[in-house]
């Protein structure tokens, strides 16, 4: 092929790809909605087999027990499928307990975001902190107003709460007709055109059949009580006047989103919002990188040659093999096995031969890749969170965020002689992201304390340090609940009593304090210092 002819072939891979995650608060029906997503994409031919979660022990991840009970194709990180002739690669964000870091960093390999709310609870708090941090990336959202089928919140209420909790102007693409028990079906907005769904069943367990009818048929339409159209007819005129129109440029700056209403459960809704977030959500688009004189550009998915870079690394997802996987995601040109790139942080070339794909919860070797897509590296030492890879070198992708810590605890092995062991754990869960370590300064010796975004994150550390390293910790929870990067001269700085003064593995400052006040308290006492909640 000419070089045209792969730029060629490179644009038109890369322009079916849709990745995204879905982000929402614990039970407004991510899981539904992906599993969903799997139905009306022809994978699974009935939905509604991944019940029993509240009666049992949750599995670790929801998409790994779907991948053991369906074996599917779907990894602990991305799943990827296709949806009407697109490539979608969806990235797992578990917005659940096990809430992370790794969670936030995930969102910044994605194009856009499915926002799922509850229609009777609104934004709630995993969403928010969801949502800032895409807010924080520009990553485009869609939102999908869920659960419409049981007794919901006014809709324009719900419009208004997004605008003023998350600061998004909210447009709406769909408009339920009926809530509750009377939610029979959505009108479009801009056309009014109407769709009917057929009497849900019970489970939603198959594809709902839809009538789509224009807005003056449904006037005439039997099945319409006659108070439930004038309300819809009222109500869409009020949006036409009022509401805020949708405009593509504002949504990929991530200044509006486009709202769906619907119902996971019963399938109410599903295909029209997909068939239109396929259409709306962006493909893979230039990424900002950083040149080695600190220049910013952008890099175009389809002319550049092939580059990546590590979002997240796990070790031993599968026991029978002891080494570590570095999710990459693929940012421009085509990927080949075997390519030569430049490993930008170690400043030499190394060749990429084992990559990988999860399929049916398999390891299976991955060819090629584009755009967009997600791939499993090996990782014998070589990668950590954060790297680019290159075919021309010379660059970086912007680096990954940390977030403060909201956790902090002391740990040590429960027996000393395995020090060793116990310290090469650390280095290597630390390197992977799972939780920060740190060393406290300015009090006599020096001690390593933990640090995370979640609480799991250390039930996590103790579980590996068993599994991986053989060894038994202690852990003593330390009552610091707030964290910041703390900037400014080298000196100078006036350190609360109550608070703990730690550096990062990087040598960055980090203050520790009991509550938000406090920290919120030092900062007005040390006016040349910044704050920062994340590191860059
Ligand atoms: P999550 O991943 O965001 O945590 O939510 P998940 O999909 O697990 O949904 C949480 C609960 O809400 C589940 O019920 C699910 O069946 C229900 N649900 C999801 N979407 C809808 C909807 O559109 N309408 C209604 N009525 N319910 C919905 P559960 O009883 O907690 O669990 P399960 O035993 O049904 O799995």
């Amino acid at each position: 092929m000419s070089d045209n002819e792969v730029n060629k072939f490179v644009e038109s891979e890369a322009n079916r790809r849709r990745t995204f995650a879905i982000i929402s608060h614990p039970d407004a029906g991510k899981t539904t909605l992906t599993e969903k997503l799997l139905l009306y994409s022809g994978m699974i031919r009935t939905a509604g087999m991944v019940r029993g979660r509240k009666t049992g022990k949750k599995a670790a991840s929801d998409w790994m027990a779907m991948e053991q009970e369906r074996g599917i194709s779907i990894t602990a990180s991305a799943m990827q499928f296709e949806y009407k002739d697109r490539i979608i690669n969806v990235l797992d964000t578990p917005g659940h307990q096990d809430f992370s870091e790794d969670t936030y960093r995930t969102l910044t390999a994605a194009d856009s975001a499915i926002m799922v709310i509850d229609a009777a609870k609104g934004v709630e708090t995993q969403t928010r902190k969801l949502f800032k941090v895409c807010a924080m990336h520009k990553i485009p959202v869609l939102t999908f107003i869920n659960k419409m089928d049981l007794p919901a919140r006014d809709p324009f209420e719900l419009l208004e709460e997004l605008e003023n909790v998350l600061g998004i102007k909210a447009s709406p693409k769909n408009w339920p007709l009926g809530s509750g028990k009377q939610f029979i079906g959505t009108a479009d907005c801009e056309t009014r055109e109407i769709t009917l769904f057929e009497k849900a069943q019970k489970t939603g367990a198959d594809i709902v059949a839809a009538k789509k009818i224009s807005f003056e048929e449904a006037r005439n339409d039997k099945d319409i009580k006659s108070d439930l159209f004038s309300q819809l007819e009222y109500e869409l005129d009020l949006i036409a006047e009022a509401g805020n129109r949708f405009n593509t440029d504002d949504f990929l700056s991530g200044d509006i989103t486009q709202v769906f209403f619907g119902s996971a459960l019963t399938n109410f809704g599903l295909e029209p919002f997909f068939d239109s977030f396929i259409d709306t959500a962006p493909a893979p688009r230039a990424r900002e990188i950083i040149m080695p004189d600190g220049e910013r550009k952008e890099l175009d998915p389809v002319s550049e040659n092939f580059s990546a870079f590590v979002f997240k690394i796990q070790a031993n997802m599968d026991p029978k093999h002891r080494d570590s996987m570095a999710f990459a995601r693929v940012c421009s040109g085509k990927f080949e096995r075997d390519l030569l790139v430049n490993h930008e942080r170690l400043g030499k070339k190394i060749r990429v031969s084992r990559s990988l794909r999860m399929n049916a919860g398999e390891r299976e070797t991955a060819d090629v890749a584009f755009p967009g897509d997600i791939l499993g590296l090996i990782n014998p030492g070589v990668f950590s969170i954060g790297d680019t890879i290159s075919v021309d070198g010379g660059f970086i992708f912007k680096p990954l965020p940390q977030f403060s810590p909201e956790v902090v605890a002391r740990i040590r092995p429960k027996d000393i002689g395995k020090r060793k062991s116990f310290d090469k754990g650390l280095l290597q869960l630390g390197t992977e992201g799972a939780i920060q370590v740190l060393s406290t300064v300015g009090s006599g010796h020096t001690e390593t304390v933990v640090a995370a975004v979640g609480k799991l994150q250390f039930e996590v550390l103790q579980d590996r340090m068993r599994r991986d390293y053989q060894v038994e910790t202690i852990l003593e929870p330390l009552p610091y609940e707030h964290g910041a990067w703390i900037v400014g001269p080298e000196t100078g700085f006036k350190k609360p009593s109550r608070a703990l003064l730690a550096t990062d593995t990087s040598g960055r400052l980090v203050g520790l304090f009991y509550t938000e006040r406090e920290k919120d308290f030092a900062a007005e006492q040390n006016p040349g210092f910044q704050f920062l909640n994340f590191s860059n």
